[in-house]
């Protein structure tokens, strides 16, 4: 963990200074077990269409540290979703595997990986999955009450109001318009202060002058509490914003 704040923080830690007498190889192995977050390792997803097998992503490879910003880009249909789903352990891959924070997130079930999830993650669904009996307000609250949050009504307001929704708290989700929806799922996932925040086209339904607060909120989580943003978009300007972009074609990295 201690290491875990140094590489959020920008310190370095007990262990960089005393690795940094040794050898350069030696730093670069400590560097990559201090800093990385999230890796995917041969991430392949294969399925039965039409009777025949469709290869959604092959042998997919990377990794991100902690603290950074991630844009996955691609057409429509080149992965971007399975890919986010898989990093997130809410879907299995045929082979390979994904490392969050350092641990291997299918060697456990779908009870252990949601578990961890919710310990580590905050997850926006393209689709939005607001509970349709739930108020916005009470959406919000919900991963906060999962957690045992003594505070939950007052922190869901919170991020209601820094989403622009003060206004439509008591209202059910098929109130909402979409964009509005977005946002009460973004205020979701940001409102138990991941250390990763998951987002699949977080300003696909929002015009342009809501995409940019909602862009800058998220920045400013990932400047402000150190979260690592792994988004989806095919907006330029919002991939532009993140550090690194991570191209997608027919289920290959780029
Ligand atoms: N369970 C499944 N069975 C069959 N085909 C699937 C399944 N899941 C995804 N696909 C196909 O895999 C491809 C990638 O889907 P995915 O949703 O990851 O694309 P995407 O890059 O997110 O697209 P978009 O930008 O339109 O959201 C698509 O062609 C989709 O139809
Ligand atoms: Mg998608």
């Amino acid at each position: 963990m201690f290491f875990a704040e140094c590489a959020l923080s920008g310190r370095p830690s007990v262990l960089n200074e005393r690795q940094s007498a040794k050898t350069n190889k030696t730093i670069l192995e400590d560097k990559f077990f201090m800093a990385v977050i999230v890796q995917a390792e041969g991430l392949t997803k294969q399925v039965e269409s039409g009777g025949q097998p469709l290869i959604i992503l092959h042998e997919v490879n990377f990794s991100v540290e902690a603290g950074d910003s991630l844009a996955i880009l691609g057409a429509s249909g080149s992965g971007k979703s399975t890919l986010l789903g898989l990093l997130a352990g809410l879907d299995s891959p045929s082979s390979g595997t994904v490392y969050l924070d350092g641990t291997d997130i299918f060697s456990f079930d779908e009870d252990g990986r949601a578990r961890l999830r919710g310990r580590l993650a905050g997850f926006v669904f393209q689709s939005f999955q607001l509970l349709p009996a739930l108020t916005a307000l009470e959406n919000v609250m919900l991963p906060l009450e999962l957690h045992g949050a003594p505070d939950a009504r007052e922190r869901a307001t919170e991020a209601l109001r820094r989403v622009g929704l003060t206004q439509r708290m008591d209202h059910l989700p098929k109130h909402l318009s979409g964009g509005e929806q977005q946002r009460v799922a973004i205020a979701r996932a940001f409102v138990v202060q991941p250390k990763i925040l998951f987002a699949d086209e977080p300003t696909g339904n929002l015009d342009a002058a809501t995409g940019s607060q909602i862009i800058e909120l998220m920045l400013e989580l990932n400047r402000a509490q150190g979260t690592t943003l792994i988004l989806v978009t095919h907006d330029e300007a919002l991939a532009r914003r993140c550090n690194r972009q991570l191209h997608l074609a027919a289920g290959r990295v780029m």
